[in-house]
């Protein structure tokens, strides 16, 4: 007698099972099964193994035959800055072809007045359309920061958005009301930060998480604290922007405060580090943005903004690695740093620009990115009780995946054990 199961993917040529959070070396020991097999129920995982084990236990409603092709967990994106208007495209390009303009954060204040003048069902219809270009790439549960309002109304209003969008990718809104200072606030930063702080009661009605960047152009350490100490008061956890331009003291910073993570991280200095690789805080890294900003993010020292220059990309990463942090990837998808929502294009950045291997590329953007939001005990793994979320690929092997660049190598997606991808386009029922 077979038991009755919703969904059977039969006779992938490779499934990964990604299952344990991974630090230092384990982030390289990959599982990779032969000829396996997933059966889902009830929306979630109740088996995985060998195919021909599995067709004698299971009796499904929906055969899915995998064969010639790998089957993987979907993609946790645990940073983006989903709800926004405007795009800044002429900026990058004065910026590439070298005529000055004005630092990172004048960048992010022009996005912020499109943002705020723009009407709340645009930023909803855009949001859904980026949702369904991320799932048809292959992530399933993705973060969503405010930043881009940083007045009462409009960081209310993203947040709003965030929480409430009707879609097949779970969204976990974070409140980034101390992302720079507002036009109205560059000089009264101490007004800012207490503007922020009143916020929280209400942010938190919507947000999971509070997310402060933490840097010489932003906010210090010191501000950092307050604000995130004051978020957990309210049941929210933490994230931090921390360390992108100079060293801040916001990695150290997410290690002391219990962050669920800190991001960017390019100008980390080596005592946080150390306290980084100690800590369970998830090190997200961001090709994205290394490929997209080439040399353009400028360096601050000592409050002067410097030529713009970068460290060899592949020694710090490996760096962060050997400290023992849990290293995960994320896009970072913004209209400044980052304007990909692919997952897929920011493995293969990572693969070319980090030099990580295929096998820590694949658990950084799934256990690691499902831990870095607090979920790695229900996504980013195939394994019993988790979310019956996955992807089934188009090429038989996962580092096919990564090798090859710049276009989408997604056939099918699972939510719950739903088909919503087929043939690389949302399924509408
Ligand atoms: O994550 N670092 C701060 N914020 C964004 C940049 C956003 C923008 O350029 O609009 C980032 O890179
Ligand atoms: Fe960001």
């Amino acid at each position: 007698m077979r038991d009755p199961v919703d969904v059977l993917v039969m006779n992938a040529t490779e499934l990964l099972t990604c299952v344990g959070v991974r630090r230092g070396p384990g982030l390289a020991d990959l599982e990779v099964l032969r000829n396996a097999a997933i059966a889902i129920a009830d929306g979630k995982i109740v088996d995985v193994g060998a195919s021909t084990d599995l067709e004698t236990r299971y009796d499904a409603a929906l055969r899915i035959d995998a064969s010639g092709r790998l089957v993987t967990p979907s993609f946790v994106d645990a940073h983006t800055h989903l709800v926004h208007a405007g795009s800044r495209h002429d900026e990058w390009e004065q910026r590439a072809t070298g005529i000055p303009r004005h630092g990172i954060d004048g960048g992010i204040r022009w996005s912020i007045a499109r943002t705020r003048e723009a009407h709340e069902e645009v930023l909803r219809a855009q949001a859904i359309i980026n949702l369904d270009i991320a799932l048809e790439h292959g992530t399933t549960v993705l973060e969503a920061k405010s930043g881009y309002g940083l007045d009462r109304e409009t960081e209310l209003r993203l947040l709003r958005i965030a929480s409430s969008l009707q879609h097949p990718v779970k969204v976990v809104p974070t409140y980034l009301g101390a992302h720079v200072l507002p036009p109205e606030y560059v000089d009264d930063k101490d007004a800012y930060v207490t503007l922020v702080m009143d916020l929280l009661p209400e942010a938190s009605r919507y947000a999971r998480y509070c997310d402060v960047w933490v840097d010489p152009v932003a906010f210090t350490a010191d501000d950092g604290r307050r604000i995130s100490r004051a978020a957990q008061s309210h049941g929210m956890g933490v994230r931090l922007h921390a360390d992108q331009t100079g060293p801040a003291g916001g990695s150290g910073l997410g290690a002391e405060l219990g962050a669920s993570s800190v991001d960017h991280l390019e100008c980390i200095s080596d005592a946080d580090l150390c306290l980084l690789g100690d800590s369970n805080t998830v090190a997200i890294v961001l090709p994205g943005v290394t490929f997209h900003m080439t040399e353009q993010v400028p360096r601050m020292v000592d409050g002067i903004e410097q030529l713009a220059e970068r460290p060899h990309m592949p020694s710090w990463c490996r760096r962060i690695i050997n400290s023992g942090a849990i290293v995960a990837l994320a896009t970072d998808y913004n209209p400044g740093t980052c304007p990909t929502i692919s997952m897929q294009m920011v493995m293969q950045a990572a693969a070319r620009l980090y030099r990580m291997s295929y096998a820590e590329i694949w658990h950084a953007v799934t256990v690691n990115a499902a831990q870095a939001l607090d979920r790695s005990h229900r996504n980013g793994s195939l394994v019993a009780g988790h979310d019956g979320d996955l992807i089934i690929w188009s090429v038989p092997e996962h580092g096919m995946v990564i090798n090859r660049f710049g276009y989408n190598l997604v056939d099918q997606v699972l939510v719950g054990g739903q088909v919503v991808v087929a043939g690389a386009r949302r399924v509408t029922w």
